[in-house]
């Protein structure tokens, strides 16, 4: 028997939980779960109704169980998952918590989303890997003014070690630099946003993060082409400098480094603009440290604070290496910035990183 934030599951531990697993259940994910507790609770919040919520891929059914439990305004949640053993479990999990809102499905997450058209308030895409191929049938299954949370799992594509697997998925060349996962979750949101467009949908992010091996997105679903238009042209390019360490988001590529004239590598298209909505990502960590949640409650604090710049982070140990100097402490590195004016703060991206939009020049004068 495990336990999670009181729900019990009829489950054995496994150490390493993976895709060959009678019934998937990882501990690991507990914060992604903690954090999307708040989300769903802000949320529900926002918009004053209750919710009918789908999660399609529901493994041991742990996170809608603690949906049902621990989010207020929750009308209705239909769970699914392609395995049967698993949803055997799942029905073992519902009665075991003495659940009342919960159906479940064996069918494919596509099926029990398309035969839902225009139902949910809510879906949650948590699979092994990409979210993509589910994205087009949650589209369709979403409520207007709902909402959407999705983990993707497939890090090696979105962050570069797969190139042409990453083209072919997500339409977008990624870019193996010290900052690739911040790269990987901007070529995450852009084809979100990109896919979703096609159904003349807009989707706003409103929390976008990276922890050890998954990014985790959430964000609110609009029925406008007119704001997908908008959100489009948000999409752009990377372009970084190997010598200098100087990068730039913008809508065209440039070509040769503006500080010292080396030709620039690039990353794209991907969204150019915040990933995250600093109002809901603080409202979000109120939340979790009423819950008492405090390693989520700190972690998207920190999410907060950096949200509003929106140049990709540095990692002080590359640029110390350019340098050639020993690496200053973070701390005073980042308030020498903040003392000259420039928006600067920790990012939960790397501990031994910094976001700033400061010139490189300024940055580098600093070591
Ligand atoms: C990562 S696990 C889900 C974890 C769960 N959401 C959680 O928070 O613990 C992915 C699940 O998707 C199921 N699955 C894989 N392909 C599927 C499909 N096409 N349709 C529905 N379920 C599927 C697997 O059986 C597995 O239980």
């Amino acid at each position: 028997m495990l336990e999670e934030r009181g729900i019990k599951l009829n489950l054995k531990v496994e150490k390493n939980p993976n895709k060959s697993s009678e019934v998937f259940y990882n501990s690991k994910m507990q914060m992604n779960r903690d954090i999307s507790v708040s989300c769903l609770q802000v949320a529900q919040e926002q918009s004053e109704k209750d919710f009918v919520i789908c999660e399609p891929l529901a493994g041991s059914g742990i996170r809608s169980l603690r949906y049902e439990k621990e989010v207020n305004g929750i009308e209705k949640l239909i769970v699914s998952d392609l395995n049967p053993q698993a949803v055997k479990n799942i029905k073992k999990n519902l009665k075991l918590n003495k659940s009342k809102k919960i159906d479940v499905f064996n069918k494919d997450a596509n099926l029990i989303l398309v035969e839902n058209y225009k139902t949910f308030n809510f879906v949650d895409i948590d699979p092994f890997g990409s979210p993509i191929y589910y994205l087009d049938m949650a589209a369709r299954s979403i409520k207007n003014g709902g909402f959407i949370g999705l983990t993707a799992t497939d890090l090696a594509v979105l962050a570069g070690a797969y190139k042409e697997t990453c083209k072919r998925r997500y339409h977008s060349k990624p870019l193996k630099t010290e900052y690739c996962h911040e790269i990987g979750v901007r070529i995450f949101i852009k084809a979100v946003i990109e896919t979703l467009s096609k159904h003349d949908l807009a989707f706003e992010p409103l929390l976008g993060f990276y922890e050890r091996h998954y990014y985790r997105l959430f964000g609110k679903v609009k029925e406008s082409a007119k704001h997908a238009n908008r959100s489009i042209k948000k999409f752009g390019y990377l372009s970084h400098c190997s010598k200098c360490n100087f990068r730039a988001l913008g809508v065209e590529k440039i070509i040769k480094c503006p500080n010292c004239r080396e030709k620039l590598s690039y990353a794209g298209p991907l969204w150019i603009d915040q990933t995250s909505d600093q109002r809901f990502v603080s409202k979000v960590a109120s939340d979790l440290e009423k819950r008492g949640y405090e390693k989520a409650a700190k972690f998207t604090k920190m999410i907060e604070e950096e949200s509003e710049i929106k140049v990709p982070f540095y990692e002080s140990h590359e640029l110390a290496r350019i340098s050639n100097k020993d690496c200053p402490k973070l701390e005073g590195l980042i308030s020498k910035l903040q003392k000259q004016g420039y928006e600067t703060s920790k990012t939960h991206f790397s501990p031994t990183a910094f976001k700033t939009n400061a010139p490189i020049d300024f940055i580098l004068k600093q070591f």
